[in-house]
């Protein structure tokens, strides 16, 4: 399977790209600064350049050449503001989305956020100012998976916990709603392995650490 994975370079992304390439399969990170490539290669994926901020369609989709499916794993971070939360977390997430549908791409696996707030009207264009830059970005998480549902895609929404770098342990909670806690990265980049290689599709579910192997959570769906 050739997997492509915006965010290539980040916790999630570069965790994923080394479990994919381990597994055998073909990991193609998006990263945009060309920097990051060796760091991609050492992972065992090969690395193209792509801004999401920036790039314009026929580049996106160019980075997406023959995937049998594309994981969105990239974002904004905790340090920016309001605009970016809707030029990354939101408009990168459907511009790839878009690239997908045009290149043929099957399978769309979205990494969203526990919380991710799907009631807002998903053309927001919010104030510069506003001082809940939390409660943007989950309205902006949440806009770009309805968008994202809504192509002709097989979409997975995958709705983790607060993130950490913690060893993971392989036991997960993975269901549509589930009580909120933590799950570290290392068993959030397993599952998005273990649902591309069930092709698993149509379900958006939230994910943190729990008492059930990830295979069999995964299997469970
Ligand atoms: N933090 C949490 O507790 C939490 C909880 C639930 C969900 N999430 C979501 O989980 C996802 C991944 O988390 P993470 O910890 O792996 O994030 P991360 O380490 O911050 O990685 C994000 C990646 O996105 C890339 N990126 C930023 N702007 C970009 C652009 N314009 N074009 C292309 N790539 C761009 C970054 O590139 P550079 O490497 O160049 O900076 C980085 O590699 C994010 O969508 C986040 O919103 C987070």
């Amino acid at each position: 399977m050739r997997v492509v994975v915006a965010g290539g370079h980040g916790k999630i992304g570069l965790r994923l790209l080394r479990l994919l390439a381990a597994a055998g399969h073909e990991a193609v990170g998006l990263v945009r600064n060309p920097d990051h490539r060796d760091d991609l290669a050492a992972a065992g994926a090969e690395a193209a350049v792509v801004d999401l901020e920036s790039a314009d369609a026929s580049a996106v989709r160019g980075a997406l050449g023959g995937a049998d499916a594309v994981v969105f794993a990239a974002g904004s971070g905790p340090g920016s503001g309001v605009a970016r939360k809707v030029s990354m977390d939101r408009d990168g997430a459907i511009l790839l989305a878009d690239a997908a549908v045009q290149t043929g791409v099957p399978r769309y696996l979205v990494v969203s956020s526990m919380g991710a707030d799907e009631s807002a009207d998903p053309a927001e264009q919010p104030d510069e100012d506003d001082p809940d830059v939390f409660a943007v970005y989950q309205r902006a998480k949440g806009a770009a998976d309805a968008a994202v549902r809504a192509r002709d895609l097989g979409v997975v929404v995958l709705r983790p916990g607060r993130l950490t770098d913690e060893a993971g342990t392989g036991r997960v909670q993975l269901a549509p709603v589930v009580a909120r806690a933590d799950v570290p990265r290392d068993d959030v980049a397993a599952v998005l392995v273990a649902l591309l290689e069930k092709g698993a599709s149509g379900h958006t579910l939230e994910l943190v650490s729990g008492e059930t192997e990830i295979t069999a959570a995964v299997r469970a769906l």
